[in-house]
């Protein structure tokens, strides 16, 4: 595993290389098997196994999402279930008067991000579709506390099944943008996604372990900002690490590159609410 790279970036301190992580890689949920490392496929020839950011956590922060009641994310899937029978609007309308149970939604988070008509649409597109659209409300913040309540409770409704998004066919083009973006270096570090996260995963940066940077726990309760994170936070704050412009929250490039990091995840559980450091 190289670390040139990373230690060219001088304001960025490698503390040194863990032994891969291994060891501590069952997780069970609520007594639910999640597959937290599954052989890589042929549309990720860099790498030669996919691992979900679980395995990379500390003790204490794995322990904390085996159990629903010591998850932290879960107060904001309560909220969530309040949310989902809120009426809301000029319509009068909640979420449950169309969707009467939120277990249909069983399956979606898995194939998350679609593309349809040459778009991509993630969760949050389709949520607030449905609140301008049909029950003439005010679209909800991409990484509001509202929508990540909502992402949550539904993507909680795929826990446990694989993530399986579709790249290829219509998909292919928006892959590839986000494949361009994914090892594109920027900023003033000059680095890509792909130096951290595919060259230097098991490696310790500064105080942190990293991981392959997975989507599948998305949105993330982090005990560092205390609430549950969207996958496009999560993105903008890894630009920032790196002292780029991040992209806009729910923008294209954003969007494209939700795309391809799913499909590196293909294969792993979704483990939504996940916490992480
Ligand atoms: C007036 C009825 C109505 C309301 C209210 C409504 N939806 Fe929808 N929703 C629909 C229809 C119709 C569709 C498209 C058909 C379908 O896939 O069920 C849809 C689609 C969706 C989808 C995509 C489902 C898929 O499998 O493609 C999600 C997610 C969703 N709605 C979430 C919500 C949430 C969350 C709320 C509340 C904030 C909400 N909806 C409020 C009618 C509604
Ligand atoms: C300087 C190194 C670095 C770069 C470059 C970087 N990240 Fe990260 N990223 C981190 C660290 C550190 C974490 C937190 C530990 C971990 O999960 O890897 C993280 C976490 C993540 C996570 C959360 C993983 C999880 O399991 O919750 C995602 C997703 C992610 N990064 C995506 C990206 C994307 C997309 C890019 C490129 C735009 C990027 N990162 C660039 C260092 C980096």
């Amino acid at each position: 595993m190289t670390v040139t790279k990373l230690i060219s970036a001088s304001a960025l301190v490698l503390i040194g290389a863990l032994a891969h992580a291994g060891e501590k890689d069952t997780l069970t949920v609520e007594g639910q098997a999640m597959t937290t490392r599954v052989a890589a496929q042929a549309h990720t020839p860099n790498l030669d196994e996919v691992f979900s950011g679980w395995i990379f956590r500390t003790d204490e922060t794995q322990a904390l999402q085996m159990d629903d009641f010591e998850n932290p994310g879960f107060v904001f899937v309560d909220k969530g279930i309040d949310l989902y029978a809120k009426a809301d609007g000029s319509e009068g309308k909640s979420c449950a008067s169309c969707h009467e149970n939120v277990e249909d939604f069983a399956g979606l988070r898995a194939s998350m991000p679609r593309v349809v008509d040459g778009e991509v649409v993630t969760m949050e597109n389709m949520v607030n579709d449905c609140r301008t659209e049909r029950m003439g409300a005010e679209a909800w913040k991409w990484s509001s506390s509202d929508m990540t309540a909502i992402t949550a409770l539904i993507g909680l409704q795929s826990r446990g099944m694989p993530v399986n998004v579709k790249f290829d066919g219509d998909a292919a083009a928006q892959w590839e943008k986000g494949k361009e973006l994914y090892y594109t270096r920027v900023g003033q570090l000059d680095m890509s996604c792909s130096n951290c996260h595919e060259d230097n995963y098991g490696n310790m940066i500064r105080a942190d372990h990293l991981s392959q940077g997975q989507t599948n726990g998305f949105p993330t309760y982090r005990l560092k900002n205390a609430k549950l994170n969207s996958i496009h936070g999560r993105f903008k704050g890894c630009m920032k690490n790196i002292r780029a412009t991040p992209y806009k929250e729910g923008g294209e490039e954003f969007k494209a590159l939700e795309l391809y990091l799913a499909s590196r995840g293909n294969g792993l559980t979704v483990e939504t609410p996940s916490v992480r450091n």
